[in-house]
């Protein structure tokens, strides 16, 4: 089943999905999230925050998996997930922190951390409720458009398009990372509940991903064979 939910501007679209986030913590307190970075939910975690402090929500038993990293920046580089993740919602809320998890961009053997990072999600038991953003290019997490699908966390060579898009929240193109290690389709896939948010600016893509032909040309069209997938759009 796909529940699209159109709001008015990126304000509704970020109090929507605190407001499913929350419901997944409170029917189900150890939950695992899988979560995404980017600009599009820094929205949704600023009120996940504001719940917290309002006393609404108890992180203390949910897991996190995140679904990439940067390859070669370490956990306290300003610009790699983990600092992001710490900086816009671990450090604020009661989670802890040995149960949230980002890959390893340090790791030596990058094949290795992702199939560890996957056998790590296994250990888990999957995850309950998949955060996504979405590409222009039509990525979800680092999967960038191929010739096939991958199923497996993986290294992958990010695109000219990506790393455009991200040298915005770098001081200079040069700086941003070529490479990134991203969670693969199995884990997206087979979350319980996928919930996908998307800005006005991603009107097109996401509208070719859910009413285009389903293609690794553009990941996330794959989300269309996905049992609960709720994507939430700001129309402004
Ligand atoms: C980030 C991620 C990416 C972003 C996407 C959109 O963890 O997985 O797929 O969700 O690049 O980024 P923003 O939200 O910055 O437009």
């Amino acid at each position: 089943m796909i529940k699209v939910i159109r709001t008015t501007d990126y304000a509704e679209m970020s109090r929507r999905g605190a407001d499913l986030l929350a419901a997944q913590v409170l029917q189900k307190p150890n939950c695992v999230l899988g979560l995404a970075t980017g600009s599009t939910p820094e929205g949704m975690y600023s009120l996940l925050v504001e719940k917290y402090q309002r006393g609404e929500l108890d992180f203390s038993q949910v897991s996190s998996v995140n679904l990439d990293e940067y390859y070669g920046l370490s956990s306290d580089n300003d610009q790699s997930y983990r600092y992001f993740m710490n900086y816009h919602l671990f450090d604020h809320i009661n989670i802890d922190k040995a149960k949230t998890h980002v890959p390893n961009g340090l790791a030596a053997d990058a094949d290795a951390e992702c199939a560890a990072y996957d056998a790590l999600v296994d250990e888990l038991g999957g995850v309950d409720l998949q955060v996504l953003g979405i590409g222009n290019n039509g990525h979800i997490g680092f999967n960038e458009p191929d010739e096939v699908f991958t199923a497996a966390t993986h290294v992958v060579e990010l695109e000219e398009s990506t790393i455009q898009a991200n040298s915005r929240f770098f001081e200079d193109i040069s700086q941003v990372p070529t490479k990134a290690l991203t969670t693969g389709m199995r884990t997206i896939m087979q979350a319980k509940r996928v919930l996908l948010l998307a800005g006005a600016s991603k009107k097109d893509i996401v509208d070719k991903a859910l009413n285009g032909p389903i293609t690794p040309q553009v990941p996330a069209s794959l989300l269309q064979l996905h049992p609960n997938l709720t994507v939430i759009i700001a129309e402004n």
